[in-house]
């Protein structure tokens, strides 16, 4: 449009008329497009305002509905017809792709979201940032990126080997396959009560996650079948929204990934000892982020450093983007920090799209509840 503008305005005036002349006023009832005056006074030894009300009068052309001259500007009304028509002549020739551009020549963004967790209910959280991640996703890649939806499933922890636990304590098969997340979870709510009177089931909880990490095939097996029964109701979720992923790596995928990421931080003289855990030091105003607990189990943080440097080799984004909720903003400035600490300049293409908490009566919305 700014081009049509142009080329009208030359064919009023001697002056030479470049694109980037032209303004956008500040309000549209001053018109859609204006051409200051200023910088042709000198030669044409008049005033910018005489200049702009000559130009102004003598301006007529089928796509110009109006011109006005304000304060040495030409204000430009363009006729509403033609240009509606255009829009939508190229709407229909162009498809889908309008409004389509190549800025993003073909680089990747990585998108961290949904990611929920197994045996837990789908929180208002992760469809928050399922939707977010996905209109995001969208809007990259018209604009010629090449997004990677990740779902990083909350996959593992010991609080699976509690589940196991209970599982053989109390589980019933046919309960699980109908109602899966629902059925894990009041047997992992169970497990807590009972936990509390009998303190011997956190010591079993505590075996059976590490003989999950050992990889034992049974234990295995199923934590395989709840993570299967539990994507299965997930999906039906993202079935409604139409969404899809290019990745469900999730935390457990980085089981076996994690020990060499542990020593390249020990070795970079990052982990420091406190109260026998190990931790990285990240800063005066930042607490320190917990590598590894006292009992030699890996974290959350451990996962998401080793996950981060696994996408950067594996994808080779330009921006690596987490979309989560601000409770985590903590936990993404201490897995930047860390990153940075290890040398590794494109920590800073990693960005943390937070968003906030829906709030019901000013309390956080259940699940379960409503
Ligand atoms: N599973 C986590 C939760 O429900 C969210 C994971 C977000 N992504 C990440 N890479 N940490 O809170």
């Amino acid at each position: 449009m700014k081009q049509l503008v142009v080329d009208i305005l030359q064919n009023f005036t001697s002056e030479i008329i470049e694109e980037n002349m032209i303004e956008v006023p500040a309000y549209a009832h001053l018109g859609d497009y204006a051409l200051p005056c200023f910088s042709f006074a000198k030669k044409q030894r008049k005033s910018p305002h005489v200049i702009a009300e000559e130009l102004a009068t003598r301006l007529k052309d089928e796509n110009i509905e109006n011109a006005k001259a304000v304060n040495g500007y030409v204000n430009i009304f363009m006729k509403r017809v033609p240009f509606t028509n255009s829009v939508l002549s190229s709407i229909h020739k162009e498809g889908v792709q309008y409004g389509s551009s190549y800025h993003g020549a073909g680089d990747i963004v990585t998108i961290d979201m949904s990611s929920p967790n197994i045996a837990k209910p789908f929180s208002m959280g992760h469809l928050r940032s399922t939707v977010i991640g996905n209109s995001i996703a969208l809007l990259l890649e018209k604009s010629g990126y090449k997004p990677i939806k990740i779902n990083h499933l909350g996959d593992w922890g010991t609080q699976f080997g509690k589940l196991l636990v209970a599982y053989h304590l109390w589980g019933d098969k046919k309960k699980v396959e109908k109602a899966p997340i629902q059925t894990l979870l009041e047997l992992y709510i169970r497990f807590h009560k009972e936990a509390e009177i009998d303190e011997t089931l956190n010591d079993k909880g505590r075996a059976a996650f590490k003989s999950l990490e050992d990889g034992e095939p049974s234990a295995l097996a199923l934590w395989e079948w709840f993570r299967t029964e539990s994507l299965k109701e997930f999906q039906k979720i993202y079935d409604l929204l139409g969404v899809t992923f290019d990745s469900y790596q999730g935390e457990a995928f980085y089981n076996d990934k994690m020990d060499p990421i542990v020593d390249e931080l020990q070795q970079k003289k990052l982990l420091i000892e406190s109260d026998g855990a190990l931790v990285v030091d990240v800063g005066e105003n930042v607490p320190p982020c917990l590598i590894k607990k006292s009992d030699g189990a890996t974290l959350y943080a451990t996962r998401d450093i080793t996950a981060a440097i696994h996408r950067k080799k594996n994808y080779h984004f330009t921006k690596s983007l987490y979309i989560v909720g601000n409770e985590q903003s903590l936990h993404f400035s201490q897995l930047k920090i860390v990153l940075n600490k290890m040398g590794l300049e494109w920590s800073e293409a990693i960005q943390h799209i937070s968003f906030g908490l829906i709030l019901k009566n000013g309390k956080k919305l259940s699940t379960r509840k409503h």
